[in-house]
Order: structure tokens, then C-alpha cells, then sequence
């Protein structure tokens, strides 16, 4: 061990953190260990690029970078009857060969909703107790089992949460999903630093890590097997979507059939924004290629900025729904997209090594972002849907995004679906139906005794 102490101790000292093994005399035998192995983990020189991003997220007078300008979106609700027939058909043309795999990111800490556990694992109150996880599965065996062919379903978590997220599966019958078509991998980590640049030690004898953002997904599904799985099986297209949104219409056919008839290496759905000021990053072209620019970054001017029609030039809002081609995953699962700095309260330790819970944020954490893989192609397929149907995240405790704002979004969808299939409006009033995923997808196939069971 001292051989590897030796070792470590100097190359953490070239890269100035050497505060690091500040502690390591005080350590017990095991504490010791478990430092060197976190350490031996660390590239360094990596964290040394980092450390400017710490720099450039504090600059307050950042400004965006790049020429703005509106990108084309088809409307999901403009096609004629023919042309939406032909990408459905497209669609489960594709589902049916097995064309179609699932990815879910379920990586992420949650911070925001604060539920002990796995976001995958909540229940956001609805009559059937379901987790955010099981109406995913549900919807996914719809699909397949309409498709007669299972889907392949790819679920990221982190080192913190994957345990728990398998064990979640396990402990319910991978909710009638086949264990063999569901592949779990973990995502990549990164250090935390404090505004020097100094890495972060969340204990004397641990140094604070945190998932490195859905933007590492390809690169951790091409080190975990996860890429290879999917050529293996024949998977051409991949719906990528965030384990919080409770509505979310995985392996939807109409997107699947308009990406592949169009064919761009990737295709998004995203829907109007209620309002100019809305806290959603937007879809738009920068410098000519398709980016998302964040709400913080929109300049005002283009943010209100209006067409003839009155619509918000700049109001395509980014819902995290994305079809992948899986050589285009596979082309660039390694490609050196920019990290994004956070900046956040760290627990860590003070210089007697004592811990410290910071009442404001104190360091940085380093994401990647999804969305920064848009720029690497020139032309994408972009669908405009109407978010009441498919976009209901659960990110805060209460209020807006939130698990009853979520619940809400979906008793009403399903009250719309028994309206459209003729039930009278006063057998619904003042009551919330929950349809199962496994009775309908998209509202479809629910006729008079189906309406009539779910009335009970
Ligand atoms: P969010 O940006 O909403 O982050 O993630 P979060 O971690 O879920 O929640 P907060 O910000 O701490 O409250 C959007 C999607 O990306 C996934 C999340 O699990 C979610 O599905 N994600 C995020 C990852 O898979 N890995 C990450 O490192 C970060």
C-alpha cells in the first residue's frame, strides 16, 4: 500500500490536490484503502480541464455563443390521414422486426424530489399504487405485445442507485417484462470541485463523486456491453426518454415511422412553450446546426419574439424525448461533448476534517448533456406534439413538475381518451379514472364494455 500511496500521493500533488491525503495518517487500515482506490479512479488531467468550466460557470457575464436561428418542426397534428397512416405503418413495420430498442436515463440524483430511492422507484399517487417504473414497463409490453415482439429495454442507472434499481425490478417480476430483454448499466461519475479547482472530499476518507450527466449515456452503454447488446439484436432506432416523465409514449410507432422516413441519425419530439418565460431549454439551429439553448441563455429579444401568426419564434420547449440511430450512438459514443457546470450544495469536510452541510452552494458539479450530441449532425427530424398528451415530468416535491401536478395531466388525458370512445361527460364527472397502460396506450381500444368495466 505504500508503494500505491507513494504514487498516488505524487501524481495528486502535480496536479495540485494534494489536500486529497491530508487526512490519510488518521485513517484506519480499510478507510485508507478506500481513499486509494477513489483516487487511483480519478484522471486528472481531465479534472484539470474541468476546473476552468468551474471558472467559466461563475462568470456572470457569460453570454451566449453563436448565431440563433428557428429550426423547421413537422406538426404532429398537420399531417393529413394518409401521410399519418403511412408513418404508423412505417412504425410498427419496424416494431415488428425488432428494429426498436428502449433507453431510459435513470442515473440522475433526484435532488429536487428528494424521494429516498431510485426516481424510477415512485409512485406519484395514483389509484393503482404504480411506480414511475411500471407504467413504463406496462406501456413497453403494450407495444410489444401489439408488435409480437419484445422491445429491448435499456435502463442507465449510476453506482448509487443501480443496487437498488435492480433489485426494484426483481422484487416485482420485472413487471411481466422478460429479465433477458432488459439490460441495466451504470453511468460514469465525476469529482466535485470547489470554485479553486481543488476536488472535493465529502469525508476524510472519501472524495465527493457525482453522475456525470444523461449526456455520458453512449459512452457508458458502449463500455457496459449495452451498444453491442443492441447490434447484436438488430436494433436500428432508439427511443431515449428521462425515467420522470409519467406520460411518456415509449416506442411511440407514428415517431418511429416519421425518424426512419426522414431518416436524420436522430429525431426529437418537442412541444409549444405555455409562455415566453417557460424555464425550458429551446430546440433551434446554432450557427446553423440544431442545438438546445437553455432558458438562461435565450436573450430576451428572441425569447418574446413573435411570427405573424402570433406563434413564439423561438418556442419549441425540449421534452428529452429523442429516436437515436444506433450508428450514430455507436459512431460518436465517445466524442468529447462539453461538460456543464453546476454549481451546488456539496456536503464536505472543513480543515480539521470535520463534516460540513453548506447552507449555500459551495462547489461544482459537471454534467454532460444529451442535447449536446445535436450539433454533430447538420439536419434532424423535429415533431411537434401537443405536451398534454405525452409530457408530464416529476421533478419537485410539489407545485409545478411535480408528482400531483403529474397525476393531474394524467387523469386527464384518460378522461379525454373515455370521452373520444362516447362515454356520456356526466358518468365522469367529479371522478378520476386510471387506465392501465396494458388495457390502452394511446387511448386506443377501449370500447363500450372496456368503458363500462373501467366505470365500474
Ligand atoms: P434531471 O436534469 O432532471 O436531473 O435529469 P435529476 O438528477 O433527475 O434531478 P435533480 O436535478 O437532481 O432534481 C433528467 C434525466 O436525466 C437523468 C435523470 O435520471 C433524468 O431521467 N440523468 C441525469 C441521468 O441519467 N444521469 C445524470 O447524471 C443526470
Amino acid at each position: 500500500m505504500d508503494h500505491l500511496y507513494n504514487r498516488l500521493s505524487q501524481l495528486a500533488s502535480s496536479y495540485g490536490q494534494e489536500h486529497l491525503l491530508r487526512y490519510y495518517e488518521t485513517l484506519s487500515e480499510s478507510s485508507k484503502s478506500k481513499l486509494l482506490r477513489q483516487i487511483e479512479q480519478i484522471d486528472f488531467a481531465a479534472i484539470a480541464g474541468l476546473s476552468w468550466h468551474a471558472r467559466e460557470a461563475a462568470n456572470p457575464d457569460k453570454a451566449i455563443s453563436g448565431a440563433i436561428t428557428p429550426i423547421e418542426a413537422y406538426d404532429a397534428a398537420a399531417f393529413g390521414e394518409q401521410e399519418r397512416e403511412h408513418f404508423i405503418r412505417k412504425g410498427w413495420e419496424l416494431l415488428r422486426q425488432g428494429k426498436v430498442g428502449a433507453f431510459v436515463v435513470a442515473g440522475g440524483q433526484g435532488s429536487r424530489l428528494g424521494h429516498e430511492g431510485p426516481k424510477g422507484t415512485y409512485d406519484i399517487g395514483l389509484p393503482s399504487g404504480k411506480s414511475l417504473f411500471q407504467l413504463q414497463a406496462e406501456r413497453l409490453l403494450n407495444v410489444s405485445r401489439r408488435a409480437g415482439r419484445p422491445i429491448p429495454w435499456y435502463v442507465m442507472t449510476s453506482p448509487d442507485n443501480e443496487r437498488e434499481t435492480v433489485q426494484f425490478f426483481e422484487s416485482s417480476g420485472y413487471f411481466g417484462y422478460a429479465k433477458e430483454d432488459i439490460f441495466f448499466f451504470r453511468q460514469n461519475v465525476l469529482p466535485a470541485l470547489d470554485p479553486d479547482g481543488r476536488i472535493v472530499l465529502s469525508a476524510k476518507d472519501e472524495i465527493a463523486m457525482a453522475p456525470s450527466g444523461n449526456g455520458d449515456a453512449f459512452r457508458s452503454a458502449k463500455q457496459s456491453g449495452a451498444l453491442a447488446d443492441m447490434r447484436r439484436r438488430g436494433v436500428e432506432w432508439v427511443f431515449y426518454y428521462n425515467v420522470d416523465n409519467a406520460l411518456i409514449q415509449i416506442a411511440d410507432p407514428l415517431f418511429v415511422g416519421i425518424a426512419a422516413h426522414y431518416n436524420h441519425p436522430i429525431a426529437t419530439k418537442v412541444a409549444e412553450k405555455s409562455h415566453p418565460e417557460e424555464k425550458v431549454g429551446i430546440l433551434c439551429l446554432r450557427d446553423g446546426r440544431p442545438a438546445v439553448v437553455e432558458y438562461t441563455e435565450v436573450p430576451k429579444e428572441l425569447m418574446v419574439e413573435t411570427d405573424r401568426n402570433g406563434r413564439l419564434v423561438y418556442g419549441l420547449g425540449n421534452l428529452s424525448i429523442h429516436l437515436f440511430r444506433a450508428d450514430f450512438m455507436e459512431e460518436h459514443a465517445e466524442a468529447d461533448i462539453a461538460y456543464h457546470a453546476a454549481h451546488k450544495k456539496i456536503k464536505s469536510v472543513n480543515v480539521e476534517g470535520e463534516p460540513v452541510v453548506p447552507e449555500r452552494p459551495n462547489a461544482y458539479k459537471f454534467e454532460r448533456f444529451i442535447f449536446d450530441f445535436f450539433p454533430l449532425i447538420e439536419r434532424m427530424t423535429v415533431l411537434n406534439i401537443r405536451r398534454e398528451e405525452e409530457f408530464a415530468p416529476v421533478k419537485n416535491k410539489d407545485g409545478e413538475d411535480s408528482p400531483e401536478s403529474a397525476r393531474r395531466l394524467l387523469f386527464d388525458l384518460h378522461r379525454r381518451w373515455l370521452e373520444q370512445a362516447g362515454v356520456p361527460a356526466h358518468r365522469l364527472k367529479g371522478r378520476d379514472i386510471e387506465i392501465s397502460p396494458l388495457v390502452s396506450y394511446g387511448g386506443e381500444g377501449l370500447t363500450p364494455s372496456v368503458c363500462e368495466s373501467l366505470l365500474g
